[in-house]
């Protein structure tokens, strides 16, 4: 019985860590790549379900894009899997978190 409960609690604390994870990576998105990426900003307004998953997984990986964007590795992760979260091919495609 106290080892069901142990797991338990070990799982809900994952489930939570999770979801921290998600609700950082859409953060960071808005902030770091919606600092150019907005409406009226330097670059054009993008949004995840502009892109397949994979194309995101690789677009950073590969240098697809054209001017440093100054953000920290592990900030480029949580993105990066925010970004494939809800990629156009997604079960959650984002279109519109950054306003056109
Ligand atoms: C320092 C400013 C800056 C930051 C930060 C930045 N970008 Fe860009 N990005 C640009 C510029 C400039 C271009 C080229 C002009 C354009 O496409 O509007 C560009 C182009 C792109 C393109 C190509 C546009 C297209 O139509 O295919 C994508 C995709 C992109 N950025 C994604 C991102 C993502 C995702 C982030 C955050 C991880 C990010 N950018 C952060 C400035 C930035």
């Amino acid at each position: 019985m106290k080892k069901i409960l142990i797991f338990l609690m070990a799982a809900s604390f994952i489930g939570l860590a999770a979801n921290e994870v998600m609700a950082g990576g859409n953060t960071l998105f808005i902030q770091k790549c919606g600092s150019c990426h907005k409406s009226g900003g330097k670059a054009e307004v993008i949004n995840p379900a502009d892109k397949a998953g994979r194309v995101w997984q690789k677009y950073f990986k590969r240098g697809r894009h054209p001017v440093d964007t100054g953000i920290s590795d592990s900030d480029m992760a949580a993105i990066i899997t925010y970004l494939t979260n809800h990629a156009a091919d997604s079960d959650q495609p984002e279109a519109a978190i950054i306003p056109k």
